[in-house]
């Protein structure tokens, strides 16, 4: 019983402990980007699927994109057989900026709020927003 209590007290604590982080940013403004797929290219999928499930590509794209590069100019292989059998071109301009044609409301959105400024618009050559 009086371990029982001791966990419970504990218990309590550790989720008071817990929320304080949620109460604390409940007053600011800085909601979680939520990035539009909304384009020309991503409508005309029948599936709206990324290269790779959503839940990779959210953690797992820039690293992605280093290993197309890699194939590409390493190896000279420029396609890519996803999990799932599916192909591929691998190009950062012609396949993932083909659907993600907006990118000031997609990947710019997303890395303005996590503050990383991706260097490869230096040389690659960003989507022409045309606003629709
Ligand atoms: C065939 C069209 C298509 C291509 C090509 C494509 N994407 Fe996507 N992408 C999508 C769609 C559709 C989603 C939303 C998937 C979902 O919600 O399940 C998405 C989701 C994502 C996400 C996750 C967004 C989130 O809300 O968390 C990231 C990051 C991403 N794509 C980056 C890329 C990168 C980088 C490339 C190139 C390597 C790429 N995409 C190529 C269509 C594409
Ligand atoms: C769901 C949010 C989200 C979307 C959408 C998104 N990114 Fe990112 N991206 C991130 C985050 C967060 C990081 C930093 C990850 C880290 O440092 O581990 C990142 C990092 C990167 C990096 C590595 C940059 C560096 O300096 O290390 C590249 C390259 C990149 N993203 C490309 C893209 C491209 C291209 C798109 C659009 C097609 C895109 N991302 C869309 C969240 C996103
Ligand atoms: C200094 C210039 C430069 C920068 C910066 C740069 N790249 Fe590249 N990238 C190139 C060149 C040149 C090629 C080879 C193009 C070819 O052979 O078609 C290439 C090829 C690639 C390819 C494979 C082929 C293609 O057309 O997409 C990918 C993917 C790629 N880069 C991703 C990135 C990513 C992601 C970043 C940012 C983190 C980046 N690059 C930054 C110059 C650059």
């Amino acid at each position: 019983m009086y371990k029982g209590r001791k966990i419970i007290t504990g218990l309590i604590l550790f989720v008071g402990l817990a929320a304080i982080p949620f109460f604390y940013n409940s007053g600011k403004t800085s909601v979680k980007p939520e990035p539009n797929i909304d384009t020309p290219a991503i409508q005309q999928l029948a599936e709206k699927q990324c290269v790779e499930p959503r839940e990779f590509m959210k953690a797992n794209h820039m690293q992605l994109l280093n290993d197309w590069r890699d194939s590409a100019v390493r190896d000279g292989s420029r396609i890519y057989v996803n999990s799932q059998g599916k192909q591929f071109t691998i190009s950062l301009q012609n396949t993932c900026m083909h659907c993600h044609s907006n990118k000031a409301e997609f990947c710019d959105k997303c890395h303005t709020y996590a503050n990383v400024k991706p260097y490869c618009w230096n040389c690659h050559i960003a989507p022409k927003e045309n606003k629709t």
